[in-house]
């Protein structure tokens, strides 16, 4: 089944915001979240089919420090780490295995600790 492009800045944003400022993104931009605990990216994912799928977000962490995150499938879980990319003009692929329902389906990006987010270019899936 061919992926699908999902851009983090046509998603449901909870603090954050859609910036351009950082070069190498796809689509118009990329997402900023705030640096807070909380702060998320949600992602409504259609599937024409149940079952596995990997799950790919692009980021960039210009920091040394990881910024954490959750990563709910339609609400189950997975903690994922996002180490620094070097620079926040470098993006990177981090993907893992997920289980899609047929039809709609939710996948949201939650900061876990207080420096929030990496910033988040997109979700391809
Ligand atoms: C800088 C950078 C932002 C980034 C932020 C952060 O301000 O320009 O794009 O989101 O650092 O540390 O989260
Ligand atoms: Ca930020």
């Amino acid at each position: 089944q061919a992926a699908t492009t999902y851009e983090a800045e046509n998603a449901t944003i909870s603090q954050g915001a859609a910036e351009s400022n950082h070069t190498g993104y796809s689509g118009t931009g990329f997402v900023n979240y705030d640096n807070t605990t909380g702060s998320y990216v949600e992602f409504a994912v259609d599937s024409p089919t149940a079952g596995p799928a990997t799950l790919t977000l692009r980021y960039a962490n210009g920091t040394s420090t990881n910024r954490p995150m959750a990563i709910a499938v339609n609400g189950a879980t997975t903690a994922k780490d996002f180490p620094g990319t070097g620079a926040w003009t470098t993006w990177q692929d981090s993907s893992l295995t997920t289980t899609l329902n047929a039809g709609a389906n939710t996948v949201r990006a939650t900061a876990t600790t207080a420096n929030g987010g990496p910033n988040l270019d997109r979700l391809v899936l």
